[in-house]
């Protein structure tokens, strides 16, 4: 009931000021009687993942919550873990605006933020007094002004300061929003990249004491090739699992819509098929036992169940959740 009113209002506005003033909300009124109109009791249904126990397999998918602010509230909504970023070194203002439209005909978005976020050190004090006790992902990035030879130092800050603090940690190589960001997705940069991940992932498990695995989060524009290629540097370099998949540029499934020719990545049902895909051929060329998180497209519990025909083994959502509210995580648990 709570969710299509506050929905119509919503869409009725500016895509960024709605999505802003949601957040400023759940943000606000999390501790108080409010909280009531989207904290939810779901079912437990609690499944391990490379070596984390989740309560349930579906979560929020990274860029809703980019500097941690809204933790707790997400939390309250069932979500079975939490992905917060993409986060920065620096703080960064992202693109011009506008660059979020919705294309509400197609259940989708297409955004072109830019890595908009208040830098690193602001997300660590969030989650510091987050009171959110369940399983938090925290994605990382470089900064646009970083070039990419020297991109792996801007992941290895952010690793450093985040690895106490996150129960997983996301390497995202797949935006499309930031210049050359995507190259690092291939050959040789790959490697050298996730070789310097995996050093410093040791390096931090020794200085901590406690092992966080990784994630890398992958473009659903590769062709099967490409995609058997990442998998075996994913494997080579000993990474925990990985994201399938981010936003795509492909617009062939979007044609004629109001907003489909802006500049982006497009999200929600349209990218569904082409992500599916890629998990589907990842976990071909990755084997049974490695981790894979499937995202892209699930805005019912039919596709979320797509996803982990697939090869998933667990599950996020971003677009999806912004159509249908908290109500998609309920509907996904009960199919599950
Ligand atoms: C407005 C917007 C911002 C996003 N920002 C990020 C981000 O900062 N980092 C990231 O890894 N993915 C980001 N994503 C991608 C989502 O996490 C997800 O991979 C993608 O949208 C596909 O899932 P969906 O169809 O459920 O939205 C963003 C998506 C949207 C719509």
């Amino acid at each position: 009931m709570f969710y299509p009113f506050a929905r119509s209002l919503m869409f009725a506005c500016d895509a960024e000021w709605s999505h802003n003033f949601a957040l400023g909300s759940l943000k606000r009124l999390a501790h108080t009687p409010l909280a009531m109109a989207w904290r939810q009791q779901l079912p437990s249904k609690p499944v391990t993942v490379a070596g984390i126990a989740f309560d349930n397999p579906i979560g929020l998918a990274a860029g809703l919550d980019k500097n941690a602010d809204c933790i707790d509230a997400f939390g309250q909504m069932g979500f079975g873990f939490i992905e917060v970023g993409t986060v920065t070194p620096r703080p960064q203002a992202g693109n011009d605006k506008p660059r979020i439209f919705r294309l509400p005909q197609a259940q989708a978005i297409i955004n072109r933020m830019g890595f908009n976020n208040k830098g690193v050190d602001y997300l660590v004090e969030n989650v510091k007094k987050a009171q959110y006790q369940g399983v938090l992902g925290i994605n990382i990035g470089k900064n646009k002004d970083t070039p990419n030879e020297q991109g792996k130092d801007d992941y290895v800050h952010c690793m450093r300061k985040v690895y106490a603090h996150a129960s997983y940690i996301t390497v995202n190589i797949s935006s499309p929003n930031t210049p050359g960001l995507r190259e690092l997705q291939y050959g040789e940069a790959l490697d050298d990249l996730l070789q310097t991940v995996r050093n410093e992932q040791l390096d931090l498990q020794a200085q901590f004491d406690k092992y966080v695995p990784i994630f890398v989060k992958i473009a659903p524009d590769m062709d099967e090739t490409e995609v058997q290629q990442v998998a075996l540097a994913l494997l080579r370099n000993k990474m925990d699992g990985a994201i399938a998949t981010n936003t795509t540029l492909d617009r062939t499934m979007v044609q004629g819509l109001k907003h489909a020719d802006e500049a982006g990545g497009l999200s929600g049902l349209p990218v569904q098929q082409k992500s599916t895909q890629v998990l589907q051929q990842l976990r071909q060329a990755v084997g049974t036992d490695f981790p894979l998180i499937g995202v892209g497209g699930i805005v019912d519990g039919a596709s979320a169940q797509a996803k982990l025909a697939a090869g998933a083994d667990l599950l996020q959502c971003y677009t999806g959740f912004i159509y249908r509210g908290p109500r998609l995580i309920a509907e996904i648990i009960d199919s599950l």
